[in-house]
Parts: structure tokens; sequence; C-alpha cells
């Protein structure tokens, strides 16, 4: 894998990250890919290599978590490892995964809901980061992509775990970004508004009364049009650094949302 580039995508079985990591291949990197599953895993390399047999793709299995206080830290240090004995320098990190922390209710839920989706969404992202960007520093430079949401300035309903993680992750970001300049990594962020994934699948209606249809673009994103937004932070922004790039049809710029007559 010496011989081009190569961005390791994280939770990318499904969803967005498959439209990332396709994205790269599609533009001839190499690609390090993960999800949670072992067998989900496989069958998404599987299929990767058969559509893009030009490039390498590696998948691995790997949970953020041990349990939902406490980040798995010791297998991001394994998969690191096993990509140095693999000969593979992470040129782009790609912090796709997230848990959604969907439902959590501010009197009800316990304590432990908003600590696994921060730990999840900052503290393994974190851990990601400095395993990569410290081989990036060794390596001359490299860069780190968030895939941050518009939620991190304009809050959604009954997901106070998800709306506070993704407005650390920003702080995070930012962070990042002024310590790791020195060393020739750039640190950037991609917000999205609503994508189209396979969630919603069933409900095709659904899109057409989200409202994130009422925007001035008037439609929600497809998982292709964020990953345009990823690889322009990678492979073109040679001097932007801690930036943010949001994605999602002008829905954060308005004051009122267009009211459809
Ligand atoms: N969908 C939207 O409308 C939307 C809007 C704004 C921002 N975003 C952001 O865009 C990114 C992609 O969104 P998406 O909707 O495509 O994501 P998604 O369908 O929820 O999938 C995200 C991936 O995260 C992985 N993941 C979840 N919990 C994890 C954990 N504890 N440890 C390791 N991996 C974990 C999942 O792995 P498994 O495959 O193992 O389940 C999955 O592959 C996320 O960062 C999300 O916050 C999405």
């Amino acid at each position: 894998m010496m011989n081009k580039k190569t961005a390791l995508v994280t939770g990318a079985c499904i969803n967005t990250g498959v439209a990332i990591v396709e994205k790269f291949a599609a533009e001839g990197w190499n690609v390090i890919f993960t999800g949670r599953s072992p067998e989900k895993v496989k069958v998404a390399e599987e299929g990767y290599r058969v559509k893009f047999p030009e490039v390498q793709i590696h998948g691995f299995a790997i949970d953020s978590l041990l349990d939902e206080r406490t980040v798995d830290e010791k297998s991001v240090d394994e998969l690191f490892e096993t990509l140095d004995r693999m000969g593979v320098f992470v040129d782009t990190l790609v912090l796709n995964a997230a848990d959604q922390g969907l439902g959590m209710k501010i009197f009800e839920s316990p304590l432990t809901d908003l600590m696994k989706v921060i730990n999840t969404n900052v503290v393994w992202n974190f851990c990601l980061c400095e395993h990569a960007a410290a081989r990036m520093k060794e390596q001359g430079g490299g860069n780190i992509v968030f895939l941050n949401s518009n939620t991190a300035y304009r809050a959604i309903p009954d997901r106070v775990a998800y709306v506070t993680s993704k407005g650390g992750q920003l702080g995070l970001m930012r962070a990042l970004a002024l310590d790791l300049g020195k060393y020739n990594i750039r640190v950037n962020a991609v917000l999205p508004g609503m994508i189209r994934t396979e969630r919603w699948v069933t409900n095709p209606d659904f899109y057409k009364t989200v409202p994130s249809r009422y925007t001035p673009i008037g439609d929600v994103a497809d998982g292709a049009d964020v990953a345009d937004a990823v690889y322009y932070f990678a492979a073109h922004a040679r001097n932007t650094t801690g930036a943010e790039l949001v994605v999602d049809g002008g829905n954060t710029i308005q004051l009122y949302p267009i009211i459809p007559q």
C-alpha cells in the first residue's frame, strides 16, 4: 500500500461512511475502514474490493467502548500497531462513526446515556486522532476530517447527548487544528444537515416532509454530497485548517424556515 495515499474511515459499513469510502477509492486512494461487527466488516470489505479492484481496501472490527463509561483505548492502539506492521501510513483520518444518542430524555435517562455518546463521539475520536497524528507528525504531515453536524449550532429535540457531543467535537477540532498545524497536520470538520440514509429508505415519503426540505436548496444531502466535502478537505484544502464546511442546503443560515405554500 506504499505507492498510493491511504484514508482511514470509521463507521463505514453503512450509510455515509460507505459514500466516503467509495469517494476515496474512486479517486484512487487505498482505504482502511472500521465497523463494529466482524461479519458486517467482512461483507463490506468484499463488496468494496469487487467494486474497486485497483485499490487496496481493508476493514477492521472495532468498538469505541468497553462499556458505557470506558473508552477502549487498547483496541485503538492495536489497530494502529497492526497498520504499522502492514506498512500502512494513514494520510487522512475521517471520523465518521457516531453514536446517534437517540431518544435521550432529560429527566428519565440514566447518566450513562450521556456518557456513552460523549465517550464515542468525543473521547474515542480524540484517541484515534492522537494515534494517527503521532504517525503523521513522523511522516511530515497529514489531515483529519470530523463528520460533525449542523446540530452543533442548532439543537434538535430529545438529542441532548448527541447535540452536546457534536458541540464538544467542534471544540476538539479547533484545538487539534491549533496544536497540530506546526506538524503540517490539518484538522477540519464537515457539518451535514439531514442525510439520506438507509434508516429512511423504507419510508420515501419521509423526505417530502422533513424540516430540511424547507431550506434554500430544498433538499437533504446524499451521502455523496457529504463525501465530496470530506474529500475537499483531504485532497485540496492545502492552506485550510480549523474550518467548518456546512452541507445542509442552507438550513442553518435561516432565521425562519421557508414555509411551503
Ligand atoms: N444521518 C444524518 O442525517 C446526519 C446528519 C448530520 C450529521 N451526521 C453525521 O454524519 C456521520 C455519519 O452519519 P450516518 O447517519 O451515516 O451514521 P450512522 O448510519 O449512524 O452510522 C455511523 C457508523 O457509526 C458506527 N458506530 C456507532 N456507534 C459506534 C460505536 N460505539 N463505536 C464504533 N462505531 C460506532 C456504526 O457502526 P456499526 O456499523 O457497527 O453500527 C456506523 O457504521 C455521523 O458522524 C453523524 O453524526 C449525520
